[in-house]
């Protein structure tokens, strides 16, 4: 049995201008114990399907599941089984962290939770916090809170929407040991992030959605493996010749072209060389899930 399984999901909003197709028919499985990446761009849909998932949207067609458990049909159930963090930050103002994290703990009708409250507290860097009052916090710490809130009823499925959004560095890491501990502990974990590089380093496998539909699904070595070309980095203020020019990937002074092999490598640099291109900081790294994302964006249309 599958930790959630997403079929053929549609989902329609009525808007002003008319019906908008959020979700175009996305079907796809999370085992139990897996760390699973949905990754995609801006309105791509995630957060639409994380919602369906927790019961807060309806999908228009399709079903979700939740170890067994519909998601409209058996709604109490599935909840029960997942921890959500949200993206939006939402709180009530007028209570401290402890109050926060107990009344969530209620609505889950779990009792004397103080003990796993003050673990998740500890775990999250929120100790010294635990009596302020929820709109005394920095835009972080509301955050950290949010991932405590979904965590006090022990869900065997943790559900992180972008949850590392406005997080400093040190909190990130800690924040993904602790993810990653629970991980290990067989909890399954369905991540969406624009970090790309976090991506990489937690996800066995990854779905990315574009426009609603699903344009990649499979592990996270594959994808890598499948770009597994090099890519050429220098800095230039010189414009690139015709030939290159479309091919590259230019961030300020930073252009970065893809190269199959050292011969590919070696002709982009004699391009350069005759059209008087002068680059510095030279540099060849293997292609990253970066690129391989960027690369599945451009490609017209959606395959699977
Ligand atoms: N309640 C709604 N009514 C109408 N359109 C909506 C509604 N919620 C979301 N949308 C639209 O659905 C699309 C998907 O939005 P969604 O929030 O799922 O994207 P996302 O992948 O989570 O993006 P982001 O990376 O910015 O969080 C967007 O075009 C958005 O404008
Ligand atoms: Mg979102």
């Amino acid at each position: 049995m599958s930790a959630v399984s997403f079929q053929s999901v549609s989902k329609t909003f009525s808007t002003p201008k008319g019906p908008f197709q959020a979700l175009h028919d996305v079907s796809l499985d999370i085992e139990e114990g897996e760390f699973f990446g949905l990754l995609g761009p801006n309105g791509a849909g995630k957060t639409t399907l994380i919602s369906i998932l927790a019961g807060l949207a309806r999908a228009t067609q399709g079903r979700v599941r939740v170890l067994g458990h519909d998601v409209q049909g058996d709604f109490a159930a599935a909840r029960q089984r997942l921890g959500v963090v949200p993206q939006e930050l939402v709180f009530d103002p007028f209570f401290n962290v402890r109050e926060t994290l107990r009344i969530q703990s209620g609505y889950f009708g779990v009792k004397n939770n103080d003990a796993w409250i003050d673990e998740l507290l500890e775990s999250l860097g929120l100790a010294d916090k635990a009596t302020a009052n929820m709109r005394q916090l920095s835009g972080g710490m509301k955050r950290r809170v949010l991932v405590a809130q979904a965590l006090v009823h022990k869900p065997p499925i943790i559900v992180l929407d972008e949850p590392t959004a406005g997080v400093d560095v040190e909190l990130r890491q800690t924040l993904w040991q602790f993810i990653a501990r629970l991980n290990k502990q067989g909890h399954t974990v369905l991540l969406t992030t624009h970090y790309l590089e976090e991506a990489e380093a937690l996800c066995t496998r990854l779905a990315m959605l574009k426009r609603g539909q699903v344009v990649a699904l499979a592990r996270t070595s594959e994808l890598l493996q499948a770009a597994s070309a090099n890519v050429l980095r220098f800095k230039t203020d010189d414009a690139l010749p015709a030939a290159l020019a479309p091919l590259a990937r230019v961030t300020g002074r930073v252009a970065q072209l893809p190269a199959q092999n050292a011969q590919e490598i070696e002709r982009h640099l004699a391009q350069l060389r005759a059209a008087g291109v002068r680059v510095e900081d030279v540099e060849i790294r293997k292609a990253d899930l970066e690129d391989v994302f960027l690369n599945v964006m451009a490609a017209e249309g959606a395959q699977r």
